[in-house]
């Protein structure tokens, strides 16, 4: 959600935030612009719609410009407009203003400002700040910054560039990410690292509250109360390539074809060389008298942490529940210091998780984090994390990092049992033998694509269609329509197929599809019984199976997908490939923009 980038060095600035912003983009975003200084002048360019929009407005004549800073914008206040596209400037067009987050004061700002003498020019809560800078810059950028941030409220990732200073950009933090970098030669920044890769050596990410100013030569930061800020600079060690799509046709399908080695890395981190214990770093510090979890997540991740609900009641003998993590503050959750409680995001920046993990602690309960980029802001203020090893994940629809997470809860929920019972729990040694082969089992599962692509043309007209399942898959049953209203916009409910003669079997007819998820063991026959009922009502069925050769379910199935048979933490994941091809082809024939679906974004950083 809305893209943060800034360079200074030698080289053509425009460029170079053009190329960072495309590789923002997977952020989720409806305008974006650029501002730079050329010949001592801001010059500024904004467009509602693609960066390729932006780029063609800027035609072929370069800038000739060594600074500047531009945005992607995700709509809050204001519609997605040029007018509302950032940068935002002061009355004189000095300084220019791009701005992640949300100023919640932004309206008395706002009225004060006006009554000044200030003229707004846009709808968005944005502008105040370069006003607001404006009225305090008495030639001292840095300070006018600090002070201006100081008055708003909310949270945000700013960057100030002013026609006045062009030897530098000022940049604060609250709440939302944002990093600054060195390379050869030049200075960036930017809300994620990707769009620095190859181009940065070393990001320093800034902690809340913490302002500072990057110039040609470095970065200088600072606390709150001015204090000079060291902080702990990272090496840049992923791969430019990680962000390129491939020979794929959209970043959604490679990354669902990196499942294999997506899976394979989270579940190799967290056992021993040998393979035949549990080894994940981080878990040695929670305690072991927790009497009960909550796992606090959003979308996927929540889809994952239901999953866990079912792995970990298993593993280890405590209640567990998953809550959306925006629900979680409107309830009064039962924490006490024997509270356990697991916030799980990709990204590490949802708010709606922050705020979760923020109350928990408050509420003193130990907070752990699964997330897959290290240092995020759920990170730091967690007590401590387990990573997942998907790699970064560029397409908006979760794919990779999904079926990441079932396999790091699951081996989580396993190291707390062997931790809390003093030894490996019975079936230890089996479970991690079977996660061995489970990346070359999902190899096994891709190859249902062909025929998914064939079911993709003839579900593509549904307008509603219905994911029914049992047990530890009916979170894979929420998933699955999740993924498929997400890319394809056709109305999808994941549901457990006990309750469909509870309301959902109303909407059954010739027209609406039904993915039903039958795994053989015990909810098996009660599944096909469902299937029964929809045939009954004359829906198309399409079973999704470990047992795609039964006599019985091929009698009732329309279709049928096959899933190679497996147990334990494997079953979720390999139910789930099926169903993220199927949203995927379902969306390609559609014509939908598969990697960038309208209204959604990557990192949902407002509430
Ligand atoms: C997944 O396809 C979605 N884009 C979305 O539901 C996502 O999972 C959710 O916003 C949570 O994100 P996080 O994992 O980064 O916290």
């Amino acid at each position: 959600m809305c893209g943060i980038v800034g360079y200074i060095g030698k080289e053509d600035a425009a460029s170079f935030l053009l190329q960072s912003l495309k590789r923002l983009e997977y952020r989720g975003y409806d305008s974006a612009g650029i501002a730079v200084i050329e010949r001592g002048r801001l010059v500024r360019v904004r467009r509602a719609g693609k960066v390729r929009d932006l780029e063609a407005a800027l035609g072929d004549t370069p800038l000739a410009a060594t600074v500047g800073i531009g945005h992607t914008r995700w709509a809050t206040h204001g519609a997605p407009t040029d007018e509302n596209a950032h940068p935002h400037v002061d009355c004189n067009g000095r300084i220019a203003v791009i701005h992640n987050g949300i100023i919640e004061n932004h309206a008395p700002l706002r009225r004060k400002l006006a009554d000044e003498g200030h003229v707004f020019s846009s709808d968005t809560d944005t502008e105040v700040l370069a006003h607001l800078i404006e009225s305090l810059d008495d030639g001292n950028l840095l300070e006018a910054v600090r002070r201006a941030v100081a008055q708003a409220e909310g949270a945000f990732a700013v960057a100030v560039l002013s026609q006045d200073h062009p030897d530098r950009i000022i940049v604060a933090k609250r709440g939302s990410p944002l990093v600054v970098g060195r390379g050869d030669d030049a200075s960036f920044i930017s809300s994620d690292v990707p769009a620095l890769l190859g181009r940065a050596s070393e990001v320093q990410f800034l902690a809340d509250g913490e302002f500072g100013e990057v110039t040609r030569d470095g970065y200088h930061l600072f606390a709150l109360d001015g204090r000079p800020v060291q902080g702990t600079p990272h090496r840049v060690s992923m791969d430019p390539v990680a962000i390129q799509k491939g020979g794929y046709k959209h970043f959604m399908q490679k990354e669902i074809h990196e499942q294999p080695r997506s899976v394979g890395e989270t579940i190799r981190e967290k056992t021993e060389p040998t393979g035949a214990g549990l080894s994940l770093p981080g878990v040695e510090r929670v305690p072991t008298d927790f009497d009960h979890v909550y796992f606090v997540a959003c979308g996927t991740a929540y889809h994952a942490a239901k999953v866990a609900e079912y792995l970990w009641e298993d593993a280890l003998p405590v209640p567990a529940h998953a809550v959306i993590a925006s629900e979680f503050r409107l309830r009064n959750p039962h924490i006490t210091p024997r509270t356990l409680v697991v916030a799980v995001s990709q990204s590490g920046e949802t708010i709606d998780t922050l705020m979760a993990v923020r109350l928990a602690r408050s509420r003193g309960a130990h907070v752990l984090a699964l997330v897959n980029s290290e240092q995020s802001a759920i990170e730091r203020e967690s007590h401590g994390a387990v990573y997942t090893r998907a790699g970064v994940e560029i397409g908006v629809a979760a794919t990779k990092t999904f079926t990441a997470q079932i396999a790091a809860l699951g081996l989580l929920g396993m190291a707390l049992a062997e931790r809390r019972g003093g030894i490996p729990a019975p079936g230890t040694g089996d479970a991690l033998r079977e996660l061995a082969l489970l990346p070359g089992r999902i190899v096994e599962a891709l190859r249902v694509e062909e025929r998914v692509k064939t079911l993709a043309e003839k579900l593509r007209r549904a307008s509603d269609v219905l994911f029914l399942a049992r047990g530890v898959l009916y979170p894979i049953a929420l998933e699955g329509a999740l993924k498929l209203k997400e890319i394809s916009y056709i109305h999808a409910e994941g549901y457990p197929a006990g309750e469909m003669k509870h309301g959902p079997i109303a909407l059954i007819d010739e027209d609406t599809p039904v993915l039903m998820l039958a795994a053989r063991g015990p909810a098996y026959d009660k599944l096909l019984s469902n299937m029964e009922e929809v045939k009954a009502r004359k829906g198309f069925v399409v079973a999704v199976s470990d047992a795609p050769d039964d006599p019985n379910l091929v009698r009732l199935a329309d279709e049928v997908l096959p899933v190679p048979a497996s147990t334990g933490i494997a079953l979720p994941i390999l139910f789930t490939i099926p169903l993220q091809l199927l949203a995927y082809y379902v969306a390609v024939a559609r014509g939908t923009d598969v990697d960038q679906p309208r209204n959604l974004a990557k990192t949902v950083t407002v509430e």
